[in-house]
């Protein structure tokens, strides 16, 4: 066994997204949760729809300084989340400063803690106006838009910036399986809105760096570990780092989200989540290796995390996963930060509230927040700056 340490400034954080854990959004995802075709849907599975509609989620909106004193009696030092465009900007070039001057009071409630912001900008939500998102026409442009005014309402307070959030696995849900909005299952419209997301991330990335070259913005793509191997010849390349190298020129880190390993024969090994998603700590490291050899910039591990209601297995996977990301460290990787996936318990998009991702533990009828055992873990961690790992 060795010690490492975490280079010094590292970002120990915790990550949402606006409609995860906001509530009370009116967005295309609010509409489709109420869609007919939805309601019927989950009516033949026999389930309720109340589940799978978002509504007040856990009102981190309005709740988000107790939030933050969680996060900070966690020993956390940075806070990832998403600004929702449908607030700011409902409609087409109408921008809301009420809305804006709530960010900005959370950005300040952060900053009084010493917490610093990671903001993303698209974490796959729309303002309803921009019909079928990605296919909408003009899309990047209105999305560079809306981006750059954030960046200059927020450019003296926030230093971190994500674009988009996953945008392959994004379109893979909304044009191939069809099971997020706007359910377009085409595959020619699946290369409209491709290049469409590749423009909307590049035309955001010179909105922001013409505010401030020094702001660091990062590409974020979810990294899977595939079985067999062929599977992840085609899949590590293509769905982790596709998106990442056309946009190659234009991010400063790689956010790199890692939650499991995807088995395409067999059945899961025993380690599985509630969610039956195959925990596979080394996958983590392996995936930072290769970003690292292709792309040479630094990473932050914008996500990483397990649905786990009952603690079991949380506290194990955080540690294992954070000494896989260690090793690589000690290997000379330049990782800046790690986010974990997340703060509370939030909606979970298609899947609804079943799957309890939360360091934070939300009662949904009475909003309580109570910490899970695994959050002191990580807090130790994040405290002493180091861990333990096999040589
Ligand atoms: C997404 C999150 C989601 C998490 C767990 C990630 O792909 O960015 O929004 O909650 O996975 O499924």
């Amino acid at each position: 066994m060795s010690k490492i340490l975490f280079p010094k400034d590292f970002l120990w954080g915790a990550a949402t997204s606006a409609h995860q854990v906001e509530g009370g959004n009116h967005n295309d995802w609010t509409e489709w949760e109420k869609s007919e075709k939805r309601l019927a849907a989950l009516k033949g599975r026999k389930l309720n729809p109340v589940d799978f509609i978002s509504n007040r989620a856990a009102d981190h909106y309005h709740l988000f300084e107790k939030d933050f004193d969680i996060l900070k009696s966690l020993n956390l030092n940075a806070y990832r989340f998403s600004i929702e465009w449908s607030r700011i900007e409902p409609e087409e070039g109408k921008f809301d400063q009420q809305e804006i001057e709530h960010y900005k009071a959370v950005i300040r409630a952060l900053r009084e803690q010493n917490i610093k912001p990671l903001i993303t900008l698209w974490h796959w939500t729309f303002p309803v106006w921009v019909k079928n998102g990605w296919e909408f026409p003009n899309v990047s442009f209105y999305f560079a838009r809306f981006c750059r005014k954030i960046g200059e309402e927020f450019k003296n307070e926030v230093r971190f910036w994500n674009i988009l959030n996953e945008p392959q696995y994004w379109l893979w849900h909304s044009h191939i399986i069809g099971d997020f909005p706007p359910e377009r299952k085409n595959i020619f419209l699946m290369f409209l809105v491709y290049k469409n997301m590749i423009r909307g991330h590049k035309e955001a990335f010179k909105a922001l760096k013409n505010i401030n070259p020094d702001f660091q913005i990062g590409v974020i793509e979810s990294t899977g570990w595939f079985e067999p191997w062929i599977f992840r010849f085609v899949f590590q390349n293509i769905r982790n780092f596709l998106f990442p190298y056309f946009v190659s020129n234009y991010f400063d880190f790689f956010g790199l989200n890692y939650y499991r390993k995807e088995n395409f024969l067999k059945k899961a090994n025993n380690r599985v989540s509630e969610s039956e998603w195959e925990i596979f700590p080394e996958g983590i490291y392996w995936n930072i290796m290769r970003c690292y050899k292709y792309f040479k910039k630094p990473i932050i591990i914008t996500e990483n995390g397990t649905p786990d209601a009952e603690d079991k297995i949380r506290p194990h996977f955080i540690k294992e996963h954070l000494m896989w990301i260690g090793k690589a460290i000690k290997e000379g990787v330049d990782i800046r930060g790690y986010f974990h996936w997340s703060l509370l318990d939030n909606f979970e998009w298609e899947s609804g509230y079943k799957p309890r991702f939360g360091l934070v533990e939300i009662d949904y009828k009475t909003l309580e927040r109570k910490p899970r055992p695994s959050s002191s873990v990580y807090a130790e961690i994040a405290k002493s700056n180091t861990i333990e790992i096999n040589n």
